[in-house]
């Protein structure tokens, strides 16, 4: 089996990488408003399974239980394994076993669940703001040459850098904090969250919502609001600055960054985590690479679709060119990928 960290040498096959891959396409399957008439109806949940084809509802939600076991399962017997064998590198799971030393079932369930969820919690969504970023960066050249100008500022003209972007660094680089902040309101990586339920009767705008009903808070449409957000399809990070190019303090209703991660009790509990991956992901590109429009076989730049799919939002597949910036960012690359 391959390591559960350091490199992933093919995707595909790893069976800890495809694990998730199969339960989180069965979670937003399973998430999707309206996917399950059952959902809607709960009095179909006494029907028998013989009477519904190939067991309906019923066979499905027995299969993604088994892969949702299987992701909790899977990647908690792998370190243990290499931990009783002495070569387990540190990880989440390592340090809680190493503190409990003899856990209980209970604690092993629960190591297991907070394992699980911060996998499959970020490997979509944060895949997903990096991807909304590359196409932004390929559709709109000039954001990408101001990000890089500040980067640039920051860390000293680039044949003589030594290093990549640091978390120290963030607070004096507010343009890319501002293309962080857009890349989660272009494109919410959850447009409409989880599923929540009424606790209690309410009313809303003079709606009547009685308690226990389904409802989803429409985070796309917040994020497109054009009386807040004008122009909401260009990707603007200027949106969030001041005239001195210092982020401007946000209003909770104009903050992608309140509104992008849920609400209530349910709000994700990634999302500094998520914000931190996004920043430093975006601020480490940018240092490095110049993203441009792929050229076709006549020599003509490609310019992409801006097409956004999915319950977990992705931009549909899209070409571009990703080259080191310089001589020496192909180095500082090397190097950050152990190859110098
Ligand atoms: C761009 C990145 C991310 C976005 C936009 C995002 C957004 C969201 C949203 C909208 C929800 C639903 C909240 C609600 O029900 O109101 C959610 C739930 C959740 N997120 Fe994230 N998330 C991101 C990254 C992450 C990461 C990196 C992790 C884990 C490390 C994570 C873990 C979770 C978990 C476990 C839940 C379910 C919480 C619950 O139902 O109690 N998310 N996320």
């Amino acid at each position: 089996m391959p390591r559960a960290l350091g490199a992933i040498k093919d995707q595909a096959q790893d069976p800890l990488v495809r694990v998730v891959e199969i339960a989180m396409q069965g979670f937003a399957k399973a998430s999707e408003p309206g996917a399950f008439l059952v959902d809607n109806f709960p009095v179909l949940r006494c029907t028998p399974e013989w009477l519904l084809p190939g067991g309906g509802f019923k066979a499905i939600a027995r299969r993604m239980r088994r892969e949702l076991d299987e992701m909790y399962d899977l990647p908690y017997a792998f370190v243990k394994k290499e931990m009783e064998a002495g070569r387990a590198r540190p990880s989440f799971i390592s340090s809680y076993l190493e503190e409990k030393r003899i856990p209980t079932p209970a604690d092993e369930e629960l190591i297991k669940a907070a394992a699980a969820s911060l996998y499959s919690g970020g490997a979509d969504t944060t895949p997903s703001s990096m991807t909304a970023f590359i196409l932004a960066m390929t559709l709109w050249p000039q954001i990408q040459t101001r990000a890089q100008a500040e980067l640039d500022v920051v860390l000293g003209p680039s044949s003589s850098w030594t290093r990549l972007p640091t978390f120290a660094d963030r607070a004096r680089l507010p343009y890319i904090n501002a293309i962080v902040l857009e890349v989660l309101r272009w494109n919410p990586a959850v447009p409409l969250g989880l599923a929540h339920r009424v606790t209690q009767d309410d009313v809303y705008h003079g709606c009547f919502i009685p308690k226990g009903t389904v409802v989803w808070a429409n985070i796309w449409s917040m994020l497109q609001d054009p009386g807040v957000f004008p122009d909401p399809e260009v990707f603007r990070p200027e949106r969030y600055l001041d005239a001195d190019g210092n982020l401007r303090e946000l209003e909770r209703y104009e903050d992608p960054s309140i509104i992008g991660f849920g609400f209530g009790r349910r709000i994700c509990p990634g999302m500094f985590f998520a914000m931190n991956s996004i920043f430093i992901g975006i601020a480490t590109m940018l240092c490095v690479f110049n993203i441009t429009k792929a050229k076709d076989e006549n020599g003509e730049e490609i310019v992409p679709e801006v097409d956004f799919q999915g319950f977990i939002s992705h931009p549909a597949p899209f070409k571009c060119e990703i080259a080191p910036r310089s001589e020496e960012t192909a180095t500082l690359i090397r190097r950050a990928a152990g190859q110098v």
